[in-house]
Order: structure tokens, then C-alpha cells, then sequence
């Protein structure tokens, strides 16, 4: 067949612009409307303020599922939400999709918590914040009662979610939160290891001069001035740090690691939320993503490290159960006493809400 012959006469041209519009805005369509053909993930995130509205962008960028956003401030959720809502389409090239979609997570803010109903996970972060001069535990009394009520709803309206605290003070609104709503222990679980060995191994990498990303932490026990991180089970490259660093260093980095929710607090007049809010998202996704991914978390533990059922900083694998499995690792003495030390600390904070609540 000569070219001549399948050149489109103008007749045919015309014929074919109104399929061509058709066909363009199907095709075109299809990368801008939503996936409608697989249920999405509902994640509801309780507490707009700092933790809650960041943890909300960057869930919303990541296309984790949709979102609803819920604070018992008015207003204050619904524009948080709407914010990041108009911030997808400026984040649409950055964050298109392998399949073509474009960031296309439902944002929406609220007050309402009938709007959260049916939610896969629930994120708790409303909570009073530390101020200078604060320990976490100094939140105590507070914090129950906001925790004991979203948890409340959490069960009436989401209860087959799984949930997991940010709020202070960590391990005892853990506590809190698994008894109110009666979940499953695997299904109760608090973000504090994750940011707690995201600053260790930041402090290592400044410290060290190399990338973050040659670093694996391991850090243990209550989110309070008592952690444990543990440098023998810390790496640089699979090396122990012990190996590359001399002990009195170890022990500055350490003391640097366990202030350093105080030293943000001391710098801004309130709590850090950028590293806290990455820190969830990160156990957010391994649970969305049944990643079986090892986290550092607060989970509750019974015959694990002899806890005796207390929710407790550990190394735990997280999937789509909620925590799948509590690693255990070959502790020294000094090391299981260093964890018993801070276990008995958070196991005075359980006793405590046993009495508030
Ligand atoms: P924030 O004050 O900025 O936000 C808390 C929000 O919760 C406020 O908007 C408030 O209106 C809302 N809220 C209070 N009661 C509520 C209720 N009953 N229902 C719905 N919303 C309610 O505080 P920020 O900085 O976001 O911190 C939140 C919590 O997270 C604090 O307890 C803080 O100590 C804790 N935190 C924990 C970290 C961790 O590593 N686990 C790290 C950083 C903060």
C-alpha cells in the first residue's frame, strides 16, 4: 500500500475529531479520576494539631488511603484537611503513579466521629503536648481522659481497626488505650521506637559522617528518659557501632538520643511533629502494606523479655495483623537490666491509669 493511500482525507479528519475528543477525554479521564475498582484503605487520624495534620500530608502524598482527619477543635480538622486536599494537584507530577493515577487520596476534616466509621486504623495523637520544663509523664491525668474518650468511639464506631497512640505519655495511653477499647493486644500499638531510633542514628550519621541510610538502630523499653538504645544490635554497614566508636561517645549520643523530644520542646516552646509524624506513617504503611516490616514500637508483651503483659518498647514486625511478632533479642546483663529499669518505670505509669481510669 503506497503512503498516498493511508492519508486521512480532510472528510475523514472531520469524522474522526469528535472520536478523538471522546477518546481523549476517556483515556485522559482515566488519570485523573479515582480507582474505584479495589476498596481503599480508611485511615482516620484523631487530633489535627501539629503530629496529626503533618502525619496527615504525608499520609495523603503516599496514597496510603483515605483519610478523615478529626479534631474537637471546629473548623480546625475540616481546614487542615481542605489545605492538604488543594495541595494535590500541585503534588500531581510528583507523585504520579507507576499506573498513571495521580494523587487521588480522599482527604476530609471533621468533628464528626460517624465520619470515621468503618476505618482500618486509627491514628491517635490527641493529646496535650510537653512544654519546657515538662516530662511526659507530666501529661498523665490529662491525656487519660482525652485518650479514654477517642478510644471510646474508636470502638463503637471502627472496631475492627487497628490503632495506634502517639499520644504522652507513650506506653501508659498504649495501656489506655488497648483496655477501653478491648482490641486485641496485636492490635494495639504506640509510634515511639521509630522516632526514638530515627534520632540515635541521625546523631550516629552526623557523628560518623556517613549517610543515614548505612544505619540500622535498635532501641528498647518505655518512650521516657530511660530508654534503652541498644549499640551492640546497632550497625553502620551491618558493623556493630561499638566497633567505630569509643564508649564514652556512645554514651554522649545515648544521653543526646533520650533528650531529644526535650531539646526540640526546649528550642520551639512545644513538641517535635515532623520526625514523629514520619515515625507513624512508616508503621502506617508496613501495617497497610502487610510489609512485615521490623519496626521499633510499643507493643505489648507477656512472655516476651519476661515483660508479664506490659505494653513496652520492642523490636516488633508489623503486617496487616497489626504487630505479627515481638523480636527477641540475645540481651547481656547490663542490657536486660538497662530494659527492666525502664519496664518497672512504665509498669508505675500502668499502675497509675488503672486508678485514673
Ligand atoms: P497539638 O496540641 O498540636 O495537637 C493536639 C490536637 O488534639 C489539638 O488540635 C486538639 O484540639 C486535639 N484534641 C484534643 N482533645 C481531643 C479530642 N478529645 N478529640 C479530638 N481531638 C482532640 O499536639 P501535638 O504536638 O500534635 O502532639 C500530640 C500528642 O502527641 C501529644 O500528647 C504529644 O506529647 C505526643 N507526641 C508523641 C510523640 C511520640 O514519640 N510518641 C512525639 C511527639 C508528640
Amino acid at each position: 500500500m503506497g503512503p498516498d493511500l493511508i492519508r486521512p482525507t480532510p472528510f475523514l479528519l472531520a469524522l474522526s475529531q469528535p472520536f478523538l475528543i471522546i477518546m481523549l477525554l476517556f483515556y485522559g479521564s482515566r488519570t485523573i479520576t479515582k480507582n474505584t475498582s479495589m476498596a481503599k484503605d480508611k485511615i482516620t487520624i484523631v487530633g489535627a494539631g501539629n503530629v496529626g495534620a503533618t502525619t496527615a500530608h504525608i499520609t495523603a502524598t503516599k496514597q496510603l488511603g483515605d483519610i478523615v482527619l478529626l479534631d474537637i477543635v471546629k473548623g480546625l480538622a475540616e481546614g487542615k484537611a481542605l489545605d492538604i486536599a488543594e495541595s494535590a494537584p500541585l503534588s500531581a507530577s510528583a507523585s504520579r503513579r507507576r499506573d498513571g493515577q495521580l494523587f487521588d487520596s480522599n482527604i476530609i476534616g471533621t468533628t464528626d466521629w460517624q465520619k470515621t466509621a468503618g476505618s482500618n486504623l486509627v491514628i491517635v495523637t490527641s493529646g496535650l503536648p510537653r512544654k519546657p520544663g515538662m516530662s511526659r509523664d507530666d501529661l498523665l491525668t490529662k491525656n487519660i481522659q482525652i485518650v479514654k474518650d477517642v478510644s471510646q468511639k474508636i470502638a463503637e464506631y471502627s472496631p475492627d481497626s487497628i490503632v495506634i497512640v502517639v499520644c504522652n505519655p507513650l506506653d501508659a495511653m498504649v495501656y489506655t488505650a488497648a483496655k477501653v477499647t478491648g482490641f486485641a493486644k496485636n492490635k494495639v500499638m504506640g509510634m515511639a521506637g521509630a522516632l526514638d531510633s530515627a534520632r540515635f542514628s541521625y546523631f550516629l550519621s552526623q557523628e560518623l559522617n556517613v549517610s543515614v541510610k548505612n544505619i540500622k538502630c535498635v532501641l528498647m523499653g518505655g518512650h521516657g528518659d530511660d530508654m534503652v538504645p541498644l549499640p551492640r544490635f546497632t550497625t553502620v554497614s551491618e558493623k556493630p557501632i561499638t566497633e567505630l566508636l569509643d564508649e564514652k561517645k556512645i554514651a554522649e549520643l545515648i544521653e543526646r538520643t533520650r533528650k531529644g523530644g526535650i531539646e526540640i520542646v526546649n528550642l520551639l516552646g512545644y513538641s517535635a511533629y515532623y520526625a514523629p509524624a514520619v515515625g507513624v506513617v512508616k508503621m502506617a504503611e508496613a501495617i497497610l502494606k502487610n510489609a512485615n516490616e521490623l519496626i521499633c514500637c510499643c507493643a505489648y508483651c507477656d512472655s516476651e523479655y519476661n515483660a508479664g503483659g506490659f505494653f513496652v518498647g520492642v523490636p516488633a514486625v508489623l503486617g496487616q495483623n497489626g504487630i505479627e511478632k515481638i523480636v527477641e533479642l540475645d540481651l547481656n546483663g547490663l542490657e536486660l537490666a538497662e530494659f527492666q529499669k525502664s519496664l518497672d518505670h512504665v509498669k508505675q505509669l500502668t499502675v497509675q491509669v488503672d486508678k485514673l481510669l
